[in-house]
């Protein structure tokens, strides 16, 4: 694993001056040997930068974002140290599987259980750039106001933007740990669930390589499929997928398979997306899904069956069109003209969501062959 100290050992890289602004005073505008320090004083130099601009319209939010990303960047390079110091999370990555070459990888780190072990990382806790970052919590008012760490005892993951900037964390007690069993940096300008995917900065070269995109939902997912080779996986933050997240991903690959748990909750998770995905089946894209045997997860199928089943189960997806017509046709009685109609009026919609092209041709002549009606004359009556 990495060990990258450069903001971690010395609490004050810029001078003792309270603020970087000092480090401007008095001093003209020529070259002096301090300026050699730039490199390294930037990350926390614009971290303090970004709280200063004013709040109001006249704000620059990508500087106060970058200051906000400056932060989380040292704050995981503190994880990413203390992972090394902590025997029991190192334990728990190697019962996981993960070994370090993986962790290294995707920056993987550990939040010691004290409640304000990121001290170190922030001067003062106070600060807008700080609060933003979502790494502390505020209790009280006034003089009474306490901070301290969000995360403690907790498997530190980074969340990492396309970009490779840190956006957020998502962190997992250890077995024993108080729930819940993740948290997640709180939603904010800098950190959208939804518009984010995890390991897809990782992910991205393999997702060229292989021409595909697998999408799972748990973090450990992704890691135990990144430590088996198989590259191309992301995983969404905890929330269904999003347009936002398909969009992006087939901006990057046209074939795009979902990794859902075979029992009902998967069924249930992969009908939401499927509703999300709809206006994205166009001919171009190959969309399709994969429903593990109940019980199992990306993680634990691939550790008792192997990568190369997973690789079998994706090759031989369920495509869109035909898990569209399995969603249509759930539970009804084609054999009776009210079922038949049944699968027509959930048909409907879902036509209407879709692009135009095979799919939606597809789907309009099945549920016009179920009527025993002409083509033109159901999609009328759908356009209506
Ligand atoms: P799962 O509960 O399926 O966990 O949550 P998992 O990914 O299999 O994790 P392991 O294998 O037990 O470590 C799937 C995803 O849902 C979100 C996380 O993003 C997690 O990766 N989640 C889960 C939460 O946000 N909070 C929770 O308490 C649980
Ligand atoms: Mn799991």
């Amino acid at each position: 694993m990495t060990t990258d100290t450069t903001s971690l050992n010395d609490p004050h890289p810029v001078g003792d001056a309270g603020s970087p602004d000092h480090q401007y005073s008095g001093r003209s505008a020529t070259y002096s040997p301090e300026d050699n320090n730039l490199g390294r004083k930037s990350m926390r130099d614009i971290g303090e930068r970004g709280e200063r601009e004013p709040v109001a319209d006249g704000r620059d939010v990508s500087t106060a974002l970058a200051g906000v990303r400056a932060l989380l960047t040292d704050a995981a390079a503190h994880y990413r140290i203390a992972l090394h110091s902590c025997p029991d999370a190192v334990e728990y990555l190697q019962y996981r599987g993960i070994g370090d070459a993986v962790a290294a990888r995707f920056g993987l780190g550990y939040a010691r259980p004290t409640w304000r072990d990121l001290g170190d990382v922030f001067r003062r806790h106070g600060d807008d750039a700080v609060s933003s970052s979502g790494l502390v919590i505020s209790t009280g008012k006034g003089e009474q106001v306490q901070h301290y760490d969000r995360f403690r005892s907790r498997l530190i993951f980074p969340i990492r933007t396309c970009e490779g900037d840190i956006a957020g964390f998502g962190g997992r007690i250890l077995d024993g740990g108080e729930p819940p069993k993740y948290i997640n940096s709180p939603e904010g300008a800098g950190f959208k669930k939804r518009e984010l995917l995890y390991g897809l900065y990782e992910a991205q070269s393999a997702i060229q390589a292989e021409n595909m995109a697998l999408v799972v939902e748990g973090y450990l997912d992704v890691l135990t499929l990144a430590q088996a080779g198989f590259g191309p996986v992301v995983a969404t933050l905890g929330t269904a997928c999003s347009a936002t997240q398909i969009s992006h991903l087939l901006t990057m690959t046209h074939r795009v398979v979902f990794c859902f748990d075979g029992d009902a909750a998967g069924r249930r998770a992969a009908a939401r997306a499927l509703e999300t995905i709809l206006p994205y089946a166009t001919d171009m894209n190959s969309i399709a899904f994969v429903f593990l045997p109940t019980d199992h997860d990306p993680d634990s199928f691939v550790r008792s069956l192997g990568v190369e089943l997973l690789r079998t189960e994706i090759a031989a997806a369920l495509p869109l069109n035909a898990f569209l017509l399995q969603r249509i046709t759930d539970g009804a009685e084609l054999r009776y003209a009210e079922g038949r109609a049944l699968c027509v009026a959930r048909a409907r919609p879902l036509w209407l969501a879709m692009p135009d092209g095979q799919a939606r041709d597809y789907l309009l002549r099945y549920c016009a062959g179920l009527l025993k009606f002409d083509i033109e004359d159901v999609r009328g009556m759908w356009l209506k």
